[in-house]
């Protein structure tokens, strides 16, 4: 891993005067909480590749193999924790308004650490489901189940009986087949939460990209808005990306040892709350 000198620096500064600031996470700021990355060694079960069972073609060539599979991810994702990069962005969009998430991830993780930093303001906070109201999952998520027949969404965290067709989970309201709602190869995003993870790709001053590989569309060209709209990219990653050319700073780390490092630690002054200075 090596990074020019004076990037973690350059890196906070950019961070610290940034109006408005999109993050965009992937895989690898939960492959330290302990989630297997995709495209990593991990990635492969009984040597499927992700791409083999992440499809509406496999869920109806057969339903009870990918559900055992997401089984698997769920039963492994439940023993997992959000770690402090987790913890340092959902304290950070605690502290500040203008400060967006989008995760390709479908672990949850984000959430459960939006939950955990709120924790001690929960007596004036009402609303307890949707932390902040900006964390956008790209993806989806595994603890939530969709209806494959009348397409009802619910939480569902329940452990899964894949040994048949018989035992997978049904619709409450139906009896269709449940399906974990995440996107899969081949399916379109929420257009609702592409059109906002966009409109703050445009307005953000900076894109903080932290653990993804950047192969994924739509997902990486959101830090591509950024830049094409006059605004910096940062690039938190271990390794080199696509992105990592036409990012104005990329540092080779892990997201636990400089999320927590570069993540500014008070609201930017003089800036009143909801305020953007790209817009
Ligand atoms: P990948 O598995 O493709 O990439 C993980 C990235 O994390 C790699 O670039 C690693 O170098 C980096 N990484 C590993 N350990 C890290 C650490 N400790 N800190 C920071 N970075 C680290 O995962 P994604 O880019 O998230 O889509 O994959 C994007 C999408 O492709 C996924 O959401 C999924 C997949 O197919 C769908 O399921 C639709």
């Amino acid at each position: 891993m090596t990074s020019r000198p004076g990037e973690r620096e350059r890196a906070r500064d950019l961070l610290a005067s940034a109006g408005r600031v999109l993050i965009l996470t992937g895989a690898g700021i939960s492959a330290e909480s302990g989630v297997p990355t995709f495209r990593g060694a991990s990635g492969l079960w009984r040597n499927f590749r992700p791409e083999e069972l992440a499809t509406p073609e496999a869920f109806v060539r057969d339903a009870r193999l990918v559900w055992e599979w997401y089984g698997m991810r769920r039963e492994a994702i439940s023993r997992c924790e959000p770690n402090v990069a987790h913890l340092a962005i959902a304290e950070w969009q605690l502290r500040d308004t203008n400060v967006g998430l989008a995760t390709q991830n479908v672990d949850g993780l984000h959430a459960d650490a939006a939950r955990t930093a709120r924790r001690p303001h929960a007596a004036s906070d009402a609303d307890g489901s949707e932390p902040h109201g900006r964390l956008l999952e790209l993806h989806g998520a595994i603890f939530r189940s969709m209806c494959a027949s009348c397409g009802i969404r619910s939480d569902h965290r329940e452990p899964i009986d894949a040994s048949s067709l018989a035992t997978l989970p049904r619709c409450s309201s139906c009896a269709g087949l449940l399906r974990p709602d995440v996107v899969w190869f081949g399916e379109s995003l929420d257009p609702i939460i592409l059109e906002r993870a966009f409109r703050w790709a445009e307005e953000a001053d900076v894109c903080l990209v932290v653990g993804t590989s950047a192969v994924v569309q739509p997902a990486a060209s959101l830090a591509t808005v950024t830049r094409d709209t006059g605004g910096a990219i940062i690039e938190v990653n271990p390794e080199r990306t696509p992105l990592t050319s036409v990012a104005t700073v990329s540092i080779r780390d892990t997201a636990t040892s400089m999320v927590p490092a570069i993540v500014p630690t008070l609201p930017p002054s003089g800036r009143p709350p909801g305020s953007a200075s790209k817009i």
